[in-house]
Parts: C-alpha cells; sequence; structure tokens
C-alpha cells in the first residue's frame, strides 16, 4: 500500500496551488504536469523542500509528459486559459477545449481508473470534452464550481452577519455562470435558514455577488482567482481519497435528474472513493426550478459550441 497518486494538469495558479495544498494535506504524491518546460519541475522541487518546514510526507514531481501520471488515483485537470478582464468565460470555449481534449485522452491513457476532477472553464462544458474524450462513466468526471461558487456565498454571508464563517452553510446550484442558481432558502447560520435572519434586499445583494464573484476578481485582479478555486478543488481530492462520503455541490452528468438530461450541472452529489457516489435531489420551488432550466439551457448553449 504506496500512497495515493494524485496528477494536476496545468502548473499555473491554480494548480500549482491544488499541488500546494495537496501536499500540505498529505492526500498523496503529487504529479504536477504543464507543457512549458522547468516550470511544473522547479514549482515541485520547491515545494518539496518546503516539505521540511511544513512537516509533510508527500513528494511533488513536475513533468512534461505524461507516464509519470501512470495509475492516478485522482486527477485534476487545470490547464486551460483563465479570463482576461472583458473575456467571457465562454470565450475560453475554443481555446481550452482543445487543451482538455488532448489532456483527457493522455490521462486516461496512462490513468484509466482515475477519478477526473475538473477545474478549466467553461466549466461545465469543458467537463462534457473531459467525459466524451475519456469515455469514463459518469461518477468519475466531476466538475468544480458549486464549491467555489457556495464559498463566496458563504463568506459573504459570513460577513454580512458578522459572524464566523464556519458557522455558515450555502447552496449553489446550476451552471458555473451568470446565470448559476445559489439558493438562500438552503443556506444558514448556524442552522437558522438565512431568509430568517437577513432582509430580502440584503440577501438579493448576496445573491448577486455570489454570480458575479468571478468576474469581480479578474476586474480588480487582472485575471482569475486561484487560492479559494485550489482550495475548492482539494476539497473533492480529499472527499474522493478518503471516502468521505461528503455532500457538496458539483457539476455532475444528469440523466434526468432535476429534469435535466445529457448535461453537466451543477447540483449536490456525494463524494466518496467511487466518485459520485448519489446525486441528490431536493425540493425546489416552481421559481428555483425556473432558474435551474435556465442555467441548464446556458450550459447547452455553451456545449452546442464544442466542435
Ligand atoms: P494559468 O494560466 O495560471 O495556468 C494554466 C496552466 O495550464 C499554464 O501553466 C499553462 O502552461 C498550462 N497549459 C496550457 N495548455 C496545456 C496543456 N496542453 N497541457 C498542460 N498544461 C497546459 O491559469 P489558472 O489561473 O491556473 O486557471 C486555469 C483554468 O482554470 C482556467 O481555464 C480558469 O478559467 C479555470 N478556473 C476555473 C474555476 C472554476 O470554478 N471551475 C476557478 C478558477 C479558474
Ligand atoms: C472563477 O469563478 C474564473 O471561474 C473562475 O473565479
Amino acid at each position: 500500500m504506496g500512497r495515493k497518486k494524485i496528477t494536476v494538469v496545468g502548473a499555473g495558479n491554480v494548480g500549482a496551488t491544488v499541488a500546494e495544498l495537496a501536499a500540505l494535506k498529505e492526500l498523496g504524491d503529487v504529479v504536477l504536469v504543464d507543457i512549458v518546460e522547468g516550470l511544473p519541475q522547479g514549482k515541485a522541487l520547491d515545494m518539496n523542500q518546503m516539505a521540511p518546514i511544513e512537516r509533510y510526507d508527500a513528494l511533488v514531481t513536475g513533468a512534461n509528459s505524461y507516464a509519470e501520471t501512470a495509475n492516478s488515483d485522482v486527477v485534476v485537470i487545470t490547464s486551460g486559459s483563465p479570463r482576461k478582464p472583458g473575456m467571457s468565460r465562454d470565450d475560453l470555449v475554443d481555446i481550452n477545449q482543445k487543451i482538455v481534449s488532448s489532456v483527457t485522452a493522455e490521462v486516461a491513457k496512462y490513468s484509466p481508473n482515475a477519478i477526473l476532477v475538473i477545474v478549466a472553464n467553461p466549466l461545465d462544458a469543458m467537463c462534457t470534452v473531459a467525459h466524451r474524450v475519456s469515455g469514463f462513466p459518469r461518477h468519475r468526471v466531476i466538475g468544480m464550481a458549486g464549491i467555489l461558487d457556495s464559498a463566496r456565498m458563504r463568506f459573504f454571508l459570513a460577513d454580512a452577519l458578522k459572524v464566523s464563517v464556519e458557522n455558515i452553510t450555502a447552496f449553489v446550484l446550476g451552471g458555473h455562470g451568470d446565470t448559476m442558481v445559489p439558493l438562500p432558502r438552503y443556506s444558514t447560520c448556524a442552522g437558522i435558514p438565512i431568509p430568517e435572519l437577513l432582509s430580502a434586499e440584503k440577501i438579493e445583494a448576496i445573491v448577486d455577488r455570489t454570480r458575479n464573484g468571478g468576474a469581480e476578481i479578474v476586474k480588480i485582479l487582472g485575471t482569475s482567482a486561484w487560492y479559494a478555486p485550489a482550495s475548492a478543488a482539494v476539497e473533492m481530492v480529499e472527499a474522493i481519497l478518503k471516502d468521505k462520503k461528503k455532500i457538496v455541490p458539483c457539476a455532475a452528468l444528469l440523466e434526468g435528474e432535476y429534469g435535466i438530461n445529457g448535461l453537466f450541472v451543477g447540483v449536490p452529489v456525494k463524494l466518496g472513493s467511487e466518485g459520485i457516489e448519489q446525486i441528490i435531489e431536493i425540493n425546489l420551488t416552481a421559481d428555483e426550478r425556473a432558474a435551474l432550466q435556465k442555467s441548464a439551457a446556458a450550459v447547452q448553449e455553451l456545449v452546442n459550441m464544442l466542435k
């Protein structure tokens, strides 16, 4: 029984931070892959030299090819271009489809039993690409977005209520785009539903800020976020590798659930060693259901743009 093996493709902002957090948490050995020569190797060596200080035993290896990734348990795909100011996630379809497609083919060849965690944008469409190219069953292709979007909402709620972030849960469903569906009714502070604690106007402002959470950072920073995105991806890796049976919002291929068929859309799922072990269907009001359908339609538009 050696350690678990995690491959992270893309050694940029998100990928390198995923590798760092996975190593810090001793989730397994990490192989960091990028097309840029020296980049993953240099970052890997730097992270290994952090290990004695931070006291973790997890080896990070940098690579520009896939032989080193063989037999990974989990593969996180972050390779792709991030959004630049003024660019929508959708603008990325063309560029990132090519990257995700070629990367997935390599990953699937060397790690046919791995669970894929997709991060590259536009997220829901890139999940479709990875699912099609890998030929993996749907429970082994999972998109990261809902944990990030709900973490943003949790931070905004904690800030508004002046309470610990640990007291707040939040639920965000739908695609990872402007049509995402934050659900205040299913969001709580110490178990108390948010609508009992904040005015409708305050909630609406937080919902709106959550929907635009990615764009807000792009505007300030000039490129897209990576700390919270990496943290969200690592929560998924941890739930899978430790077989935690953790219920979190992730992009999953729906086959009739929520009345949606053949699309990756963010819904609550149970994550464990098999990947998605259950898709959880919660009751939605007519308005919430309509918002989810609208979000699914936006995902469908992106999928229609795939070549
Ligand atoms: P970045 O530009 O810092 O890193 C991307 C890395 O991918 C670069 O190092 C690049 O050399 C590498 N790369 C490009 N083509 C490759 C290939 N064929 N094989 C291997 N590596 C390749 O970008 P960042 O900030 O890390 O973002 C990565 C992706 O994640 C973007 O598409 C971004 O939009 C997305 N993202 C998604 C989030 C989500 O919620 N799902 C949140 C944050 C970012
Ligand atoms: C985000 O939400 C850009 O999808 C990325 O930060």
